[in-house]
């Protein structure tokens, strides 16, 4: 069976289509034939750079995958052949506190992920995909899905009529907008680009800045709010955001510290504005097999379809890698077996 590798570290050129051996099925396990599988930010990341804890070369990338169920070991009981499943973002982490050790297994860095044909994985890091839900569908919930969903219901308990400040159109982000509108909050997101940000109003958006031509940004969150700034800001830049969204949350708000988009320093503005609001920062790290489903059950409730902005052949990983790194997409990208 073919899997894409990670041969070399750097571009995405040192991705190759490769003979891989046939997973082994255990008795607790699901072979899965993959049908398709969503990019996020941290497997370019993983491409570009050796990271400690990860898997050396050759490395089968990505965490986040959807398929059919094609054998199942003796001991499988939540499964049969025929099932549409997805998989969880840590493979052991279902429910309760997070541990460390979940660290451990960890798809497409510290174990081996799901660019792949087949796939075996243990019946406990499987979920059915959720009801009417495409395999592109399911496969872009696990990590950008989940960590938007846990932010800002799970550990923000947003609620109707809160304000929430977003950073940018990719995955994580666009997630963050459709399920924050759907649960009946005003939602303000930046972006680089005045078209995408037309995009955003019609996914009910409540107010836009285009962070470049707006550098100050956080004056206008707090314009925009009447100086009470945002009860949830969704932190996905980094260093050379943190200090303005310490600046944008309001008084009890919550920042969820997600995103490494500019890097892993700390913000050179003091932190200390967030005392005086008594707001808080929560760092957050996707979420349990429980988050999925309970992502799963509410975009169908709500009746939200992923915005998936570009569908690859698995033929083209590399080509959908460079367009992960180009920043032109808007919400999420999928990498497809069923559209060669
Ligand atoms: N902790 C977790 O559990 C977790 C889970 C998922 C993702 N993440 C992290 O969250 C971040 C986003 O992930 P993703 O997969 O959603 O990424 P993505 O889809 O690649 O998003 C890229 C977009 O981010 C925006 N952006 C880039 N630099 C920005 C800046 N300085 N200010 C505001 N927006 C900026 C741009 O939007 P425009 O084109 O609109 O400007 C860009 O297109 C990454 O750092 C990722 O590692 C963390």
């Amino acid at each position: 069976m073919k899997a894409w590798v990670i041969e070399e570290h750097g571009g995405p050129q040192g991705l190759a289509l490769v003979d891989w051996p046939q997973p082994e099925l255990g008795d607790n396990d699901v072979l899965v034939a993959m049908r398709a599988v969503s990019l996020n930010y941290r497997d370019l990341g993983t491409l570009r750079h050796a990271r400690p804890g990860n898997l050396p070369p050759p490395l089968v990338p990505c965490s986040d995958g959807a398929g059919e169920v094609v054998a199942i070991g003796a001991d499988v009981t939540r499964f049969q052949p025929g099932d549409r499943v997805m998989g969880s973002f840590f493979r052991d982490w279902i429910e309760g506190r997070f541990r460390m050790d979940y660290h451990k297994a960890a798809g497409g860095g510290s174990i081996h992920g799901v660019l792949r044909e087949e796939w075996a994985a243990p019946e406990h890091a499987l979920l059915p995909i959720p009801a009417g839900f495409s395999y592109e569908d399911a496969a872009t919930l696990p990590c950008a899905g989940v960590t938007a969903w846990v932010a800002l219901f799970k550990r923000g308990d947003l609620q109707a009529g809160d304000t929430v400040l977003t950073l940018g159109t990719g995955g994580v982000s666009i997630f963050a907008l459709q399920l924050a509108v759907a649960a009946g909050a005003r939602v303000i997101i930046t972006s680089s680009s005045d078209e995408k940000l037309v995009r955003t109003r019609e996914l009910g958006a409540w107010e836009t800045i285009n962070y470049l031509t707006t550098p100050d940004w956080e004056k206008e969150v707090f314009r925009l709010t009447e100086k009470q700034g945002a009860d949830h800001v969704v932190e996905l830049g980094g260093p050379a955001t943190l200090g303005k969204s310490i600046l944008s949350v309001a008084a009890g708000g919550q920042i969820a510290l997600i995103g490494v988009l500019t890097g892993f320093d700390p913000p050179k503005e003091s932190i200390f504005p967030l005392m005086a609001r008594n707001a808080r920062i929560e760092g957050i790290y996707a979420g349990a097999r429980h988050d999925l489903a309970a992502l799963g059950n509410f975009m169908v409730e709500h009746q939200i379809r992923p915005l998936i902005d570009r569908v690859f052949p698995f033929g083209e990983a590399r080509t959908a890698f460079e367009h992960l790194a180009s920043g032109r997409h808007f919400g999420k990208i999928v990498i497809s077996k069923e559209s060669q």
